[in-house]
């Protein structure tokens, strides 16, 4: 009985909660969509979530599928084939637009490649977020 009117109060809370986000949601979208106010870091941050960078490469320093972008410039990174390489942005746009030209000791090919799916400035705006990023420990 407890149980299922416990049950119930959740279903009408979602069924509430539901209700207001179709009256919201249209809203905030339209105030997120006029974007121009947006900084760089703000528009890299929002590529890193739409482009699913964030799925394989987490900005907290843990290991997923692919290395942690915190504090990605500047690092010193050892390849496959035994060389290093400091972390440019050279380097990061190669990463992007040919993941499998080098790659990262210790993780496999797996990043799909962004060429024609990411513009020159939006790449600088993902440059620019995880910058933003560096020393940041979240
Ligand atoms: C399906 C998983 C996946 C996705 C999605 C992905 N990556 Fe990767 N990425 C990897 C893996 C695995 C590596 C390491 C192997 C390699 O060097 O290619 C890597 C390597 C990198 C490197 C080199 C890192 C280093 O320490 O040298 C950068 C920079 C990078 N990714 C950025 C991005 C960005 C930015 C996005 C989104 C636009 C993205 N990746 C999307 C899996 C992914």
């Amino acid at each position: 009985m407890i149980f299922a009117s416990g049950t119930s109060m959740r279903i009408i809370g979602s069924l509430i909660l539901f209700g207001l986000a179709m009256v919201v949601a249209p809203d905030t979208g339209a105030a997120g969509s006029s974007g121009p106010k947006q900084s760089h870091a703000e528009q890299g941050k929002e590529l890193y979530r739409a482009k699913g960078c964030v799925a394989c490469h987490s900005t907290d320093g843990v290991r997923r599928a692919g290395p942690s972008l915190l504090g990605v410039f500047g690092r010193v990174v050892e390849m496959q084939d035994g060389s290093k390489i400091t972390v440019d942005e050279n380097y990061f746009r190669q990463s992007l637009m040919e993941p499998q030209a080098k790659i990262v000791k210790g993780f496999s090919p797996s990043m799909p490649g962004y060429k024609g799916r990411l513009t020159d400035d939006e790449v600088k705006d993902l440059i620019v977020y995880l910058k933003s990023l560096k020393g940041k420990a979240k």
